[in-house]
């Protein structure tokens, strides 16, 4: 691999006139899975971004890094943030809203539980007002949204409202410069992944990836395994995000570097397979790691039946982002 130092200083440079916080405690661990790697004769590696530290971690602590640098830049006093119930992102943003001193709302898909599991125990912890809407489609969530950003604003709040997932331009320069993170893996280990595989689902974290990929001139591919949306739905929000992303860095994206595969959904968003749940027991006993039934579950799942049916070369290396999200196993 040639200049890598110097392919990591551009990504760097690219980003850094953009305000940023430092929460995250980054970078996160990469290992080879042998028990995968040795029965398929892939090399299976693990990024760890479940270990992104602070309020429990996850990919969106990479997002938020930027997200809530924005929102202090421009003065905000409150946050607004929306998902569904159990959202790791309204969790994780509850608690860099917080942390930064804002006054967080979460516009909540679902109805309000006499008791609260998981996120959502968090986030009463955090002491957030929290609105449920008893919806689970989001554009009703972005309308009751807006809706609290008028009456908020009427206060006299200064209000910063983050869209599901926090897939901003903005948010998304959290994956480009986990790319940069990733290209000084594979020089540490020695490796070039062929393939990096991960959870996709309201397109930041697969974008960011993509700008970073077109940015290093990266061959190898990024496959974003869809937990709820349509692969041609997925597929266009993730270029038009991917697009609006690289326009702040000078990036240029090509249709076809965008790969969605949306075979190991299921039923639904959130609804178990079994494919999900074999893959979440197996991260558990043999490699002691904890995924979710939602997000990481089904990529995993994904990950597994490429390996079964041959997917990959033989001796390729391929990356699996553990994304987070394993605060829905207390759920
Ligand atoms: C644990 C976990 N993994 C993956 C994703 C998907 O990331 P993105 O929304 O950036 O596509 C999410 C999003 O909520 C998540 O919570």
């Amino acid at each position: 691999m040639n200049n890598v130092p110097d392919l990591i200083l551009m990504i760097q440079e690219k980003i850094e006139s953009f305000p940023r916080l430092h929460h995250s405690l980054l970078p996160t661990p990469v290992y080879r899975l042998d028990c995968l790697s040795d029965e398929y004769g892939v090399n299976v590696y693990c990024k760890r971004d479940d270990l992104t530290g602070f309020g429990f971690g996850g990919n969106k602590t990479r997002k938020l890094d930027f997200l809530l640098a924005e929102a202090c830049d421009q003065g905000c006093n409150t946050l607004i943030a929306i998902g569904a119930n159990q959202s790791n992102f309204c969790r994780m943003a509850a608690a860099y809203g917080v942390a930064c001193g804002l006054d967080v709302h979460l516009v909540l898909g679902g109805k309000q539980p006499a008791n609260p599991t998981g996120n959502l125990r968090l986030d009463h912890l955090l002491g957030v007002t929290c609105h449920h809407v008893d919806s689970t489609d989001w554009d009703t969530w972005a309308e009751e949204a807006e809706k609290l950003e008028t009456e908020l604003t009427s206060q006299g709040k200064t209000i910063y409202r983050m869209p599901v997932g926090g897939s901003t331009p903005r948010g998304a320069l959290g994956y480009v410069d986990a790319f940069a993170e990733i290209t000084a893996d594979q020089s540490r280990l020695g490796v070039e992944f062929d393939a990096i595989m991960h959870a996709s689902s309201s397109a930041g974290t697969q974008s960011g990836l993509i700008v970073g990929r077109a940015m290093a001139n990266w061959p190898g591919s990024i496959i974003g395994i869809s937990v709820a949306k349509p692969q041609d739905e997925l597929k266009k929000d993730v270029l038009d995000l991917a697009r609006a992303t690289a326009a702040q860095v000078d990036a240029k994206i090509e249709p076809d570097s965008i790969i969605v595969d949306d075979s190991y959904i299921g039923k639904g968003y959130a609804i178990r397979t079994p494919g999900c749940e074999e893959a979440v027991a197996l991260f558990a006993r043999k490699m002691g790691i904890f995924l979710d039934y939602v997000y990481t579950g089904k990529a995993a799942a994904g990950l597994i039946d490429y390996l079964r049916i041959g997917r990959f070369d033989k001796n390729a290396n391929v990356l699996f982002i553990h994304t987070g999200g394993n605060i829905e196993l207390f759920e």
